[in-house]
């Protein structure tokens, strides 16, 4: 029985010794320490042992198994790291070698010019205020001096989800919320993307805005010129001219369109103003005293002036960009031209 020991040891060493991967050295362990292995068929032979000599034998066989697991388990770690090993130097990848598939990105030109239009009004003292784009429709409109049902619903078509609530279809019903939460003096522009179900060379149905909002006590027209020309300079250059011409929206009264001198041609006239060395960049006005009470805003006492520009109508005018769907191609050539 002995030599039956000795053997089974040496034979297990053996088979060891010779496994090259992982899986040969567990198909070892199962051919020596299984169920059905050689170890067990030693075991089973302990019935034939002299009772006296049983239990000398049982230590044997109990120092065999635990030279053969040992023996085992470190040939299994050893083979483990060498495996890592080798995977490691196989898939290392060469960080000096240039791929030449993978480009630099830039920012889009929607963001370039959103980011120049949030750092002018901030220089001038705005800061910046943020909301849903799901919408209650009291904000997006009641509140606004637009009731259910009132006509001036039809300048601005809606993506309802039910009848109270919509994709807001502008970002003035953040000037709503910053209205009754927060008291006057209010200095604010709210960018966001907004939604109307327009689609075509001028209009996408996802588009961005940028609107502004003051009140304070004496606030007039002449401040909300002051401060878009002061803007429009910032943004175009220097020269850059602004008039204001009638207008309407239903929370603001009196309202404005407020056209630009020509950036190309600088008024003279030419294919970009149409002839006409003008351009118009956004709608403002003097906040209708309705939506001042309406937010809790005592119109006797105070006054204000909002506007609100969208962003890419704004960039396709800078970049001369004739259709507004490139602005959402995403076609590389011409995210390029930005960088
Ligand atoms: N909310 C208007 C729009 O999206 C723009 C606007 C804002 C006009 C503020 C006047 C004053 O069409």
């Amino acid at each position: 029985m002995k030599e039956r020991i000795d053997l089974l040891i040496e034979g297990a060493k053996q088979a060891i010794n010779a496994c090259e991967s992982v899986v040969d050295v567990n198909n070892v362990k199962v051919k020596f320490l299984g169920k059905n292995g050689e170890l067990t068929a030693l075991l089973k032979g302990m019935k034939d042992v002299p009772a006296e000599q049983r239990p000398e034998i049982g230590k044997l066989v109990n120092v065999a198994r635990d030279t053969i697991e040992g023996l085992i388990a470190s040939k299994q770690a050893d083979l483990a790291s060498k495996e890592l090993e080798d995977k490691m130097q196989r898939e290392s990848v060469d960080i000096t070698l240039d791929s030449g598939v993978c480009q630099r990105g830039s920012l889009h030109p929607t963001t370039l010019v959103q980011n120049q239009i949030i750092d002018i009004f901030t220089g001038l003292g705005f800061s910046i205020a943020q909301g849903p784009e799901i919408e209650l429709d009291f904000f997006n409109f009641q509140a606004l001096n637009i009731p259910k049902d009132h006509p001036a619903r039809d300048m601005q078509d809606t993506f309802y989800i039910s009848d109270d609530m919509l994709l807001r279809t502008h970002t003035s019903p953040v000037q709503v919320r910053t209205m009754t939460s927060q008291k006057p003096p209010i200095r604010i522009i709210c960018p966001g993307k907004v939604y109307r179900p327009d689609d075509d060379a001028t209009h996408s149905p996802m588009f961005q805005q940028i609107e502004g909002l003051v009140v304070d006590k004496n606030i007039t027209l002449c401040d909300l010129k002051g401060i878009l020309e002061k803007f429009a300079q910032q943004l175009f250059d220097s020269n850059t001219k602004t008039r204001l011409r009638p207008s309407y929206f239903p929370f603001t009264e009196p309202s404005v369109e407020v056209d630009v001198t020509c950036s190309v041609c600088h008024g003279k006239g030419c294919r970009i103003c149409k002839g006409t060395g003008w351009i118009e960049i956004l709608g403002a006005g003097i906040v209708n005293p309705k939506v001042l009470d309406n937010c809790g805003i005592d119109s006797k006492e105070y006054s204000g002036f909002a506007f609100g520009l969208g962003i890419e109508r704004i960039a396709m005018i800078k970049y001369g960009i004739p259709d507004m769907r490139i602005l959402f191609d995403n076609d590389v050539r011409f995210l390029k031209e930005f960088k």
